[in-house]
């Protein structure tokens, strides 16, 4: 019973619930990349002996994998250190190859797609950013009346960092595709918790990251569409077809090909458990709470998503209250300490924003975290009222 427990009562702490921020890595993906870490540390590039060929078939057999999952061809992969990079290898590189336009995006996406744009804008580039209603989402009508004849690429997440909410990406894919634009997705917060197949969704590029699917952090990739022109951001040694630079880091792959199969299998009963446990949380938190509000659509939104806002409550007391308690954030892990541009997008004023709490919950989240979690949050709102 929720009632009979205690925040001094309570037993894992503190809970995690902010497996948005990152994962921890399965204990499947630490043993395949365990050998390539010592005994097989050749370098996939050096084909002349058998070190070098190990580590090169290591690489081309995680390529593979991933490439399934995504129903891709696994050329089509280019390895990066993560979404950060690839979303900028997206932004910069296609926007460089094709010179001077306009580009649109959306004022939720994270600092990862908005600073590279902001760069863009700096070359010379016209840059647009549309609002979305206070669901959090963007409409494929929206989008379309943003268009000029000078528009040659648009960005839009698949699934937002902090608010969970499901962008429709196939319609707004469609109207890029009718007007002949390149139409790129960030899908790291997305991949491996939905379904996603660039192709039939109709997304050129795609941004992707293994350490939020339980794969080790520093190594994601982006999905390119054949005939999408890339400038690369560095260059080198001319891995990666060129476009990317580098001395491939094998145990990352192989960890990341581990994680991305262990992800597809059993994705959907995963999933229909974490949102039953996401439902109960939010049903728990607003028979304890009253006044609570959910930031964002509740559907479209990813299953492991709940984000809150507390008025009436202060922000900093309330984290300070939870931190010895609860892992959660109040925006994106990336924001250093700013509150949400997200939240304050939506409408949510400063206080609003700093007085809002991201839960995101994990394989491991049980009933008895979710009962503790409520009981936790319900102690520190009452501390921190104003
Ligand atoms: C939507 C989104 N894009 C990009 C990133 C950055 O990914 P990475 O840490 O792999 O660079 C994150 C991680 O917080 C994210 O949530």
């Amino acid at each position: 019973m929720i009632t009979t427990v205690r925040t001094n009562q309570l037993s894992r702490l503190p809970l995690a619930f902010d497996h948005q921020a990152t994962t921890p890595c399965a204990a499947e993906v630490v043993e395949a990349m365990a050998p390539y870490w010592s005994e097989e540390w050749g370098n996939p590039s050096s084909r002349q002996h058998r070190l070098g060929l190990t580590a090169s078939a290591a690489v081309k057999l995680a390529r593979r994998q991933i490439a399934e999952a995504l129903a891709v061809t696994p050329q089509r992969l280019v390895f990066t250190s993560g979404a950060t990079e690839a979303n900028n290898l997206a932004l910069l590189g296609h926007a460089r190859a094709l010179g001077s336009c306009h580009l649109i995006s959306v004022t939720t996406e994270h600092h990862a797609v908005l600073d590279p744009l902001k760069q863009l804008q700096r070359e010379g580039f016209s840059i647009t950013l549309l609002s979305p209603g206070h669901d959090g989402l963007i409409s494929p009508k929206q989008l379309e009346k943003t268009i000029t004849s000078e528009t040659r690429l648009v960005s839009v997440m698949a699934a937002n960092n902090e608010i969970g909410v499901l962008q429709p990406l196939a319609a707004l894919a469609s109207v890029c595709r009718d007007h002949g634009i390149t139409f790129h997705s960030d899908a790291a917060q997305a991949f491996g918790h939905i379904p996603l197949e660039p192709d039939a969704t109709g997304v050129d590029l795609l941004s992707l990251s293994a350490h939020k699917l339980y794969g080790p952090k520093g190594i994601g990739a982006l999905v390119i569409r054949d005939e999408i022109a890339l400038q690369p951001l560095q260059w080198g040694g001319g891995q990666e077809a060129g476009l990317r630079a580098g001395t491939l880091p094998t145990a990352l792959i192989v960890g990341f090909a581990t994680a991305v199969q262990l992800a597809m299998a059993g994705r959907e009963s995963r999933q229909q458990r974490l949102a039953a446990l996401r439902d109960q949380l939010w049903a728990d938190l607003k028979r304890q709470i009253p006044g609570v509000q959910m930031n964002g659509a509740l559907a479209p939104r990813l299953p492991h998503n709940l984000n809150i806002s507390l008025p009436g409550v202060n922000g900093s007391r309330l984290h300070r209250a939870l931190r010895p308690h609860l892992a959660c954030s109040s925006g994106s892990a990336c924001s250093n300490g700013a509150p949400s541009h997200v939240l304050q997008a939506l409408g949510r004023t400063r206080p609003e924003a700093e007085a809002s709490l991201r839960l995101s919950l994990g394989r491991d989240t049980s009933v008895d975290d979710i009962q503790q979690a409520v009981i936790v949050i319900g102690d520190a709102v009452a501390a921190a009222k104003h």
